[in-house]
């Protein structure tokens, strides 16, 4: 057995009790209550989730495992030559909360490398698509198509108990994780440059590997470490993180779980909206012509979508009532490495000028910057200029803590989802009585 699934049979065996003590003594302590504005409204803040891959506080942002995206980005084991971790080595931390030795990282590496080689037939799959497709279709399709190589799905015929559920799950999501690297580039190279289709470098890492199969020479093996560990995991209330865990509630395997999680984050007011992002900015641009951004045209265009009822994309949260870390991330990258580079100057003005125009606007609760609203900046730069493409970037990464949490899932048992809904009537029955 490897290091890590070692180490995390340990901490499920650690785990356990706690669970089963919550349950056993506390069951019917309450941790909140619903409005009918939740019930109504998506359940936002509704507690009745638990996740401890990562927890997202409204004013903070975004921890994994207890620790800041700084925090993440200085502690895990660095790629020699580079500034950014192993995502091995960050699948190991969400997985067990414990930060790994470069050996136990450089384990994890050796894995994935063994497992990474994708079947002829998900190529054929994607190839089978017409060339219009969105490459999210292409990466969810191709992903469900895998769903006959699970582990989990065997063992579970053959009578797998309970307690063991997590081992084939964690087997299962091992596999389709090394492989997303290829099916991402291959989606890339498909539809973005003829066909021409660069084959993986066994001696590469999860990041490298994956700028080496883009075409793309360094720092951007760099950018695809960061991304992925910065996309990874938003606590499991998000759309394509709950997705997830609810289709594996019902103990569908990690691929039907995964493919489904990614249909949820090809939505616009999800995961979609860093190609939203950029296809606003781009068309911003080509309207002003020969003429430089100012803040004035930014905040009339910004306006405009306003008033045509669109979204102004990569702004607001459910969650979230502060800039993004995520964003603060990107930002921070583009500081160092492309300080006068023109889009992310108007990414800088629009940054300026958004939030008060929300303000004004009076609808969004958070009218500061997510995530999305940076990502396509650097892609750009690094010549990634189909935006249709940005957000598999997002689900590579988002595959990482989601499959986390599924194995967690199947460790500790959790049941099939299965909420509660009420009428319409039934909420004015209960409305009247107040
Ligand atoms: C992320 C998002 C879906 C959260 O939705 P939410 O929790 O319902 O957000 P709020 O409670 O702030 O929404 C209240 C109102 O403000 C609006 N609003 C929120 N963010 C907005 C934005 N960026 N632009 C314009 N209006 C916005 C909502 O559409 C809603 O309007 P309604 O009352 O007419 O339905 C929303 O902020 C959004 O659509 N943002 C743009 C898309 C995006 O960047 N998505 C990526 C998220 S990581």
């Amino acid at each position: 057995m490897s290091t890590l699934k070692k180490a995390l049979q340990r901490k499920i065996e650690e785990h356990r009790p706690r669970t089963t003590r919550l349950l056993k003594e506390h069951a019917d302590v309450k941790v909140g209550e619903v409005t009918i504005a939740q019930a109504i409204g998506g359940a936002r803040g509704v507690r009745c989730l638990v996740t401890d891959t990562s927890y997202l506080d409204p004013m903070e942002g975004i921890r994994f495992r207890g620790k800041t995206i700084p925090e993440v980005f200085e502690a895990l084991p660095k790629v020699p030559g580079a500034e950014y971790p192993y995502v091995e080595g960050f699948w190991h931390f969400i997985l067990t909360g414990d930060v790994p030795t470069v050996e136990q990282a450089k384990e994890v590496v050796e894995d994935f490398k063994a497992r990474s080689q994708v079947p002829k037939y998900v190529f054929d799959v994607i190839r089978a698509m017409p060339s219009d497709t969105h490459p999210m279709t292409m990466f969810s399709a191709a992903i469900l198509s895998m769903q006959r190589e699970s582990h989990f799905v065997k063992a579970y015929r053959e009578g797998l108990s309970k307690m063991d559920f997590w081992e084939p799950t964690y087997e299962d999501c091992c596999h389709l994780l090394a492989k997303l690297p290829t099916i991402g580039a291959y989606i890339y190279r498909l539809k973005f440059k003829n066909g021409d289709i660069i084959a993986p470098d066994p001696e590469l890492d999860f990041g490298g590997n994956f700028a080496h199969m883009m075409g793309i020479e360094r720092p951007y093996d760099d950018v695809a470490r960061m991304y992925f560990i910065l996309h990874s995991d938003h606590e499991s209330g998000n759309v394509s993180a709950h997705t997830v865990h609810l289709v594996g509630s019902a103990l569908s395997d990690c691929y039907y779980a995964l493919s489904a999680g990614i249909n949820g984050l090809a939505g616009p007011l999800h995961g979609l909206a860093n190609e939203n992002v950029l296809r606003w900015t781009q068309d911003f641009i080509a309207k002003l012509g020969d003429k430089d951004p100012t803040e004035d045209v930014i905040r009339e265009a910004l306006w405009t979508t306003l008033n045509s009822g669109q979204v102004i994309p990569g702004y607001g949260h459910a969650v979230l009532r502060k800039t993004d870390p995520r964003y603060t991330s990107q930002r921070e990258f583009c500081l160092k490495n492309l300080p006068d580079y023109p889009l992310f100057k108007v990414i800088n003005m629009i940054y300026k000028v958004a939030p008060d125009v929300l303000m004004e606007h009076g609808k969004a609760k958070n009218p500061w910057p997510n995530v999305d609203a940076h990502s396509g900046v650097i892609q750009w730069f690094y010549g990634v200029t189909e935006y249709s493409f940005y957000t598999v970037l997002f689900g590579i990464g988002r595959a990482i803590g989601t499959l986390a949490n599924l194995v967690w899932d199947r460790a500790l048992g959790y049941p099939i989802e299965r909420p509660k809904s009420l009428t319409t009537a039934m909420l004015e029955e209960i409305a009247s009585k107040k």
